[in-house]
């Protein structure tokens, strides 16, 4: 049997479920694949502190060149977050011929197009499923799936954070401050929760989204972004007397040519499917002119569903070295759009 080796970086929330994921399922896994994937080595900060999930103490690390380096890995998956030391880290990693996952959406929203072509030189994969919407799908769904259809607009809870804020403060009342300090507890927020409260989060996700849905690469810098901070219960209950249910959306859409791409608080209909979106899930509601309108609903944030994501990536990968292609079928580079504009 083929052995792939796997370097984990990062041994948090979504780390651990990788680990459990390819601990408990191993066999299951090995048999879709037909190829032993070991996990070589893990990057913690520091190898004592009590895990969730039983690990041999030789497998961890505290020297990340001790995996990027490694001569026998195969994949790295990427799970410690930051961007501009991580790029470094990954762009090593890449030209070390080696196939690479991550989560990252901060990254991947803002130097993706360059990874991408630094994996393509090298003949690498960079599979990135789990930065956006946690486990549903959905880059897989725009680039896959719907690959026949002509998307016309995206419209995103694409974070679990302030959907479980509002939700919180709408239906049980509690007020901004407890709603966020029990999403940071439950483990939904990043770190630093700004990104999460004023919209930053959402946008870098719906720049991916956007991207993939139409192959025109957009900027950071052009999202218009609001956040929830101001949003009162006051309002949450007016709102709702009205028939509408306040909700954080990232809005992408074709507008004369150009993509349009906003993330601000909505009033949505009470009957709209979005509006039913409740605590930290995620959902995508997608408008195509053949299809037509769909929705692709799910867990968008915690252990289990991001990792699923990111072990799809890796079988993927699996897939790809058993039969010597590589397969970054899910972000076009600028240098490869052809005159897009002229599909919108
Ligand atoms: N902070 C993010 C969220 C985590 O709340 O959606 C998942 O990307």
């Amino acid at each position: 049997m083929k052995k792939v080796s796997v370097g984990l970086l990062g041994f948090g929330t979504v780390g651990t479920g990788v680990v459990r994921l390819l601990t408990k399922d191993k066999e299951r896994l090995e048999k879709r694949t037909g190829c032993e994937i070991h996990l070589e080595k893990v990057l913690v900060r520091n190898k004592n502190r009590p895990r969730k999930v039983l690990i041999d103490n030789r497998n961890l690390t505290t020297d990340v060149y001790e995996i990027l380096d490694h001569p026998e890995i195969n994949v790295i998956i990427e799970l410690i977050g930051g961007v501009d030391q991580t790029y470094q880290y990954i762009l090593r990693a890449l030209k070390n011929k080696k196939n690479v996952i991550t989560a990252n959406k901060d990254l991947m929203a803002s130097y993706g197009e360059e990874l991408l072509l630094e994996a393509k030189a090298n003949h690498c994969d960079l599979y990135y499923e789990a930065s956006v919407a946690g486990g549903i799908p959905i880059l897989r769904t725009l680039t896959d799936g719907l690959a026949a259809d002509r998307i016309q607009k995206l419209i995103g809870i694409v974070n679990g954070t302030t959907n479980y804020i509002l939700s919180k403060m709408s239906g049980d009342g509690l007020s901004y401050e407890k709603a966020l300090a029990s999403a940071q507890k439950l483990g939904f927020a990043e770190a630093d929760p700004t990104s999460d409260v004023e919209g930053l989060d959402a946008a870098r996700k719906m720049v991916i989204l956007s991207h993939l849905a139409y192959s025109i690469p957009v900027k950071l810098d052009d999202v218009k972004i609001k956040g929830i901070t101001d949003v009162t219960r006051e309002d949450i209950v007016f709102a709702k007397r009205l028939g509408y249910t306040i909700k954080l959306v990232g809005i992408s859409e074709v507008n004369n040519g150009d993509i349009d791409v906003r993330v601000e608080p909505t009033l949505l209909p009470d009957g709209h499917p979005l509006a039913a979106v409740e605590n930290e899930n995620n959902a995508i509601y997608v408008y195509s002119s053949a299809l037509g309108e769909t929705m692709y609903y799910g867990a968008g944030a915690g252990e289990g569903p991001t990792a699923v994501s990111v072990v799809s990536d890796l079988l993927s990968v699996v897939r790809n070295i058993s039969l010597g292609v590589t397969g970054n079928h899910i972000f076009l580079p600028k240098k490869e759009l052809h005159a897009r504009k002229d599909n919108l």
